[in-house]
């Protein structure tokens, strides 16, 4: 059979936890999984959360639109822009990346800009659909290519991924307001923002003001839900959503009902509330500490963070994967998360910082008393 390949390999992630994985069963020892983008300090509780949810009701047992349940993107309304939008500019797709990868395929640009350290799943689904990559170093070097930047998209990403920097959100908005005012399509992708916020966050709603916008996030970090591929995007451009419909309805034949009552069950139901702000409060409990103990432990790379504030729900730490490896901690190597810079990037490591923080004080003391 002939295969139509693409060349691109499976994330990074997956085989250090394949690899971390064997090495725990070969030596029967503990290792820590920091190299995953997941919370991990709780999981969400949906104990008292499934008992109001019917499962034999026609809602779970039948096709769902295209663009996702009434119901669900009224809640989305509600949770995310007060109530300010129209449902007509909220999808629903399977988690983050389908919303990702069919956004960027139907923005008709030159080309995408990256930050130069992405998350590589970004350049990988560019590579598949054949888009343009170009890459930007920070917002003073994108001001400088304004007018290079019409008909192109930039994307941008807060708190980011492999960072876990978080942006003044009046300097963000600035920026993106500059380039959705320039004809420059803005990805805004901040699927870990709403981990540290809650409903009376208005930074999308702010948005709703400015064209060219196309919001992108998820359910996989704020709720904990990444089993569950759910997540939306939202796009004032009515052809575009037409086109995010069409292209679900041909690809999957819309985007599984359970997950889509669970979530909306988790925004609308007093149950639903309080799991989710269990989970929330639990989680940033700890990366906080964590992010402490990284600082105070001068482990933290602080060049990454001169114009903006490590948040989570990861951090860029002055060691090498193979070190944190043979202190059996999971990472990515930050040179995984660059094209042009992988020599400067292999001697830091991405670790996620969502995690219980005695666990993670207690394996990097080990580490400090070895070295
Ligand atoms: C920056 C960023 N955007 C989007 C996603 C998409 O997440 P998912 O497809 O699980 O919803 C991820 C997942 O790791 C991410 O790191």
């Amino acid at each position: 059979m002939k295969i139509k390949k693409t060349g691109v390999a499976l994330p990074a992630i997956h085989e250090m936890g394949r690899k971390i994985q064997q090495l725990s069963m070969e030596t029967g020892q503990e290792y820590l999984f920091l190299q995953r983008g997941i919370n991990s300090v709780v999981n969400i509780d949906l104990s008292e959360v499934v008992k109001n949810i019917d499962f034999n009701s026609k809602d779970i047992q039948t096709y769902p639109p295209s663009q996702g349940r009434v119901e669900l993107r009224k809640a989305i309304n509600d949770e995310y822009f007060g109530g300010k939008t129209d449902i007509s500019c909220i999808t629903v797709c399977g988690g983050g990346m389908p919303g990702i990868d069919n956004a960027f395929q139907i923005a008709d640009v030159r080309k995408i800009y990256l930050p130069v350290y992405h998350w590589g799943n970004y350049h990988n689904a560019m590579k598949i659909r054949n888009i343009e990559y170009a890459e930007y170093d920070s917002f003073d070097s994108l001001n400088k290519i304004i007018p290079e930047l019409k008909n192109c998209a930039v994307l941008l990403g807060d708190p980011g991924n492999p960072f876990g920097n978080k942006y003044d959100d009046d300097a963000i908005f600035e920026m993106i307001k500059k380039l959705g005012d320039n004809g420059t399509v803005v990805f805004y992708d901040s699927p870990y923002r709403r981990v540290f916020y809650s409903k009376s966050d208005d930074f999308y709603i702010r948005l709703l003001d400015i064209d060219n916008v196309i919001v992108l996030d998820s359910f996989s970090k704020s709720l904990g839900l990444s089993g569950q591929r759910l997540g939306f995007v939202h796009c004032k451009n009515a052809e575009f959503n037409h086109e995010m419909a069409v292209r679900i309805a041909f690809a999957t034949n819309g985007t599984n009902a359970f997950a889509q009552i669970l979530v909306e069950n988790l925004f609308t139901t007093e149950a639903g509330k309080k799991a989710v702000t269990d989970f929330k409060t639990k989680t940033v409990a700890e990366i906080t500490k964590n992010i402490k103990y990284l600082k105070e432990s001068g482990f933290i790379v602080n060049e990454f963070y001169k114009e903006s504030v490590p948040t989570g729900i990861f951090a860029i730490v002055n060691i090498s994967e193979e070190e944190l490896l043979a202190n059996r901690i999971g990472s990515v190597s930050l040179s995984k998360f660059t094209l042009s810079r992988k020599q400067e990037a292999a001697k830091y490591s991405r670790v996620c910082v969502s995690v219980d923080n005695k666990k993670f004080v207690e394996f990097f003391e080990n580490m400090k008393a070895k070295r």
